[in-house]
C-alpha cells in the first residue's frame, strides 16, 4: 500500500515534531488541532526548527518553503478522508482518544491506517473503539521528534501484519529506526524509563542526595544525555505521573507506585519546563 497523505492529530510538542518529519520526508501532511492558536504554535515550532537547519546550511530556503508547503492546517477531523495514514498525538486521555478514533474510523478511507502516538495507553482498547482494529497500531515517537531516532511500534491484539509492515516502512522513510513491541502497559520505553525517573524522585524525597547530584551521577556515570530529574522536567511531571499510574494500575505491582513527591509537584502545578518550574526553575 502506498502512503502519500498523512494526517497528524494534535499540533503540540509531539504532533508538530511528527508533522515536521513527515513533511520533510515528502508526505503531504494535514496537521489538525482544535484551535487556530494551537495550530499557529505548532507551525511556528516547525518553522523555527527548519530555519535553524537553513542557518546551519543543512537545508536551503527553497527546501524549507517546500516542506512548509506540504503542511495543510485543518480543524476538521473529516479531512482524514484524504489520508492513507493518520497519526494521533492528542491528549493522553482514553476518552479523548477513543472519541477521536471513532470519528477517524468513519472519516478515513477503508485502506487507511490509524496510528496513535500514545506513550502508555493500551492500543488494543483504542482499536476496539473502531470498526477496523486490524488497521490500528501504536507509533510511539520520542521527544524531540526531529532528533530522536526511535519509533516504538506497538501491535495491538488485532493489528494486521500488513498494517505493521506499512507503518514500519513509513518510520524508515522518516529516517527513524522502528522497533517492534507488544501491547502491555508502558510498552518497553516507558516501562523501563519511568521507574528509573520515579526512583530518582524517591532518592530526592528520601534525602539520599541533592537533585543536582542525582542528575550528575546518571549523566557522568551512565552517559545519559540528561539526568533523570532534568529529563522528567523535559517530559512533563504530569506525563510522568500519569504513565506511572498506568504502570501501577496495569501491572498491579507496588514497585510502580508513584513517588508522593512527584504527586505533590504535579498538584502544585510544577510540571517542569512547560510551566517554568519542576525540579528545576526555567526562565
Ligand atoms: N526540536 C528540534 N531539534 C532540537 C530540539 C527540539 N526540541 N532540541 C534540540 N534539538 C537539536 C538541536 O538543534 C541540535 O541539533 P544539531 O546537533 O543538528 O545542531 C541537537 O538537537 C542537539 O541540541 P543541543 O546541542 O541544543 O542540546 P543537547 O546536545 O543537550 O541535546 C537533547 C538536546 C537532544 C534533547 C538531549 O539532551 C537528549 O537527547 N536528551 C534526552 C531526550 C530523551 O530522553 N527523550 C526521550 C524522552 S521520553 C519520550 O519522549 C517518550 C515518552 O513517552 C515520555
Amino acid at each position: 500500500m502506498e502512503i502519500k497523505n498523512v494526517m497528524v492529530v494534535g499540533s503540540g510538542q509531539m504532533g508538530s515534531g511528527i508533522a515536521q518529519v513527515c513533511a520533510q520526508a515528502g508526505f503531504t501532511v494535514y496537521l489538525h488541532d482544535v484551535s487556530d492558536e494551537a495550530l499557529d504554535k505548532g507551525v511556528n515550532t516547525i518553522e523555527g526548527n527548519l530555519s535553524r537547519q537553513v542557518e546551519k546550511g543543512r537545508m536551503t530556503g527553497e527546501e524549507m518553503r517546500a516542506v512548509l508547503g506540504r503542511i495543510r492546517r485543518t480543524g476538521d477531523l473529516a479531512d482524514a478522508k484524504h489520508c492513507d495514514l493518520v497519526i494521533e498525538a492528542a491528549r493522553e486521555n482514553m476518552q479523548v482518544k477513543t472519541s477521536i478514533f471513532k470519528t477517524l474510523a468513519e472519516a478515513a478511507p477503508d485502506h487507511a491506517i490509524l496510528a496513535t502516538n500514545t506513550s502508555s495507553l493500551p492500543i488494543t482498547e483504542i482499536a476496539a473503539a473502531t470498526k477496523r482494529p486490524e488497521k490500528v497500531i501504536g507509533m510511539h515517537f520520542m521527544n524531540p521528534v526531529p532528533v530522536m531516532k526511535l519509533v516504538e511500534i506497538i501491535r495491538g491484539l488485532a493489528t494486521a501484519e500488513e498494517t505493521f509492515a506499512a507503518v514500519k516502512e513509513v518510520a524508515v522513510r522518516l529516517g527513524k529506526t522502528p522497533v517492534e513491541v507488544n501491547d502491555f502497559p508502558g510498552f518497553i520505553s516507558n516501562r523501563i524509563l519511568m521507574p528509573m525517573i520515579n526512583e530518582a524522585v524517591y532518592a530526592l524525597y528520601e534525602g539520599v542526595a541533592e537533585k543536582e547530584a542525582i542528575d550528575a551521577i546518571m549523566k557522568l556515570g551512565m552517559n545519559h544525555p540528561m539526568g533523570p530529574l532534568e529529563l522528567a522536567d523535559f517530559i512533563g511531571l504530569d506525563t510522568c505521573l500519569s504513565i506511572m499510574e498506568t504502570l501501577h494500575e496495569g501491572l498491579g505491582d507496588d514497585k510502580y507506585r508513584p513517588c508522593p513527591l512527584l504527586r505533590k509537584y504535579v498538584k502544585a502545578g510544577w510540571l517542569g519546563r512547560k510551566t517554568g518550574r519542576g525540579f528545576y526553575q526555567y526562565h
